[in-house]
């Protein structure tokens, strides 16, 4: 491109124009309401995006509420039923948000309806930016607009991305939105998805309640593909956050692709292990209307669930490296602790956790539950271990006896 430099000025004008759509002067808008504590402990919830991506339907969103009440995954925690990219269409000449006429006949707000009626919640998605990331109306400009439809519309969580946002502050954007829904008369979960690209953990706190840090995850052990990572390519980008995710304000390490196919059984046991230690939002990406026994039970081990929604909020940190062996640890509430054993290596490894790597007393007696094959060993005295398989886990709830 080969502009003379005296037009520079104009081009640097016109960008502004097209990245601050109208609206945006209040880019520095506070947010006087306070944050609703409306996520405790991390969501749990299953989202469209993982296995379906843009192919979604009204009957597909039904048949995974159905499924989800009637699995037992409603019953150990799991309620939001969230609507990810390319529901939407196009505007109407009011600006109103509309959604896609033939995939969604009934509309969203009946589709909202039948996901409460099965004792659920909903959720759905837009963007800061003109379009959302798969070419739909974006949110930029309509953030007042967008927020009361969806509390017409009965919608309980909102995940809101970042593609096509050109120049805009993402604090300031997200900002917007958060003040958006807050003002919309309905209690909405705010859910921010700029991929941990600008620093969400010096601004979201007071923004949303949780917060993604990387790109996208792909249901593979390990890898690159485009902007996605395997999961322990995510799982070492967490390392260093644990500072940052409590309670109502949670680091977001992308959805879970337990049951689509892509690892082994095993390392959809230790990606689920990890992600509870992780503190991490419990959002499954599979089609739960067609999940088999092994799936159920691990989306479903309740234990592991009692570990990611601990009352206390802290995030695990690895407490120990060596080579493809790691120990995460993480306090729960209580005097509790919950400890991974994490074996990434191709072959069994024996691994040990002493308490004193916990900061507990080496004489301390506790009772230790393993928390997949069920076994509890008593009265444990100093450290704890065993032989982890290849790309396995020993996830183990330690309770102290006083
Ligand atoms: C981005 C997000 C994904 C998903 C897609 C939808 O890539 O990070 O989680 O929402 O957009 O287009």
């Amino acid at each position: 491109m080969c502009f003379p430099v005296r037009y520079a000025w104009l081009v640097v004008a016109l960008s502004g124009l097209i990245a601050a759509p109208p609206g945006h002067a209040h880019e520095t808008l506070k947010l006087d309401a306070p944050k609703p504590d409306l996520a405790a402990t991390p969501p749990m919830g299953w989202n469209s995006w993982n296995k379906y991506a843009c192919n979604i339907d009204e009957a597909l969103v039904r048949r995974q509420a159905d499924a989800m009440a009637a699995s037992g995954m409603k019953d150990v925690g799991y309620q939001y039923i969230i609507i990810d990219d390319c529901w939407q269409k196009s505007r109407d000449t009011d600006g109103n948000i509309v959604a896609d006429p033939e995939r969604f006949p009934g509309g969203i707000k009946a589709l909202a309806d039948y996901v409460h009626s099965k004792g659920l919640k909903f959720g759905l998605y837009s963007d800061a930016g003109a379009l959302t990331c798969g070419g739909r109306p974006g949110s930029a400009g309509h953030e007042f607009q967008d927020a009361r439809q969806y509390a017409r519309w009965g919608v309980d969580y909102l995940k809101y991305d970042w593609c096509y946002t050109g120049t805009r502050n993402a604090e300031a954007a997200y900002t917007i939105m958060a003040k958006a829904l807050r003002e919309s008369g309905r209690d909405i979960v705010l859910s921010i998805c700029e991929w941990g690209d600008n620093h969400p953990e010096r601004w979201a706190q007071p923004v949303g309640h949780l917060w993604r840090t990387t790109g996208d995850i792909f249901d593979a052990w390990e890898g690159k593909k485009d902007y996605s990572l395997g999961m322990t390519n995510i799982l070492d980008l967490q390392v260093e956050r644990w500072r940052h995710s409590g309670p109502n304000a949670w680091n977001d390490p992308d959805m879970l692709e337990v049951g689509n196919g892509g690892m082994t059984s095993t390392e959809y046991e230790s990606h689920f292990s990890l992600w509870a230690m992780l503190a991490a939002p419990l959002i499954a990406g599979n089609d739960l209307s067609a999940m088999d026994a092994d799936t159920r039970r691990i989306l479903t081990n309740a234990d592991v669930i009692a570990v990611d929604q601990d009352p206390l909020g802290q995030q695990a940190r690895r407490i120990w490296k060596q080579g493809d062996l790691e120990i995460w640890a993480r306090p729960l509430k209580g005097g509790e602790h919950a400890v991974v054993l994490f074996n990434r290596g191709d072959a069994p490894a024996e691994m040990t956790v002493n308490w004193g790597q916990l900061n507990l007393p080496a004489g301390l007696e506790a009772d230790v539950k393993d928390l997949w094959s069920k076994q509890v060993s008593k009265s444990v005295r100093g450290s704890y271990g065993g032989t982890v398989a290849s790309h396995g886990v020993i996830m183990v709830r330690i309770t102290p006896v006083f």
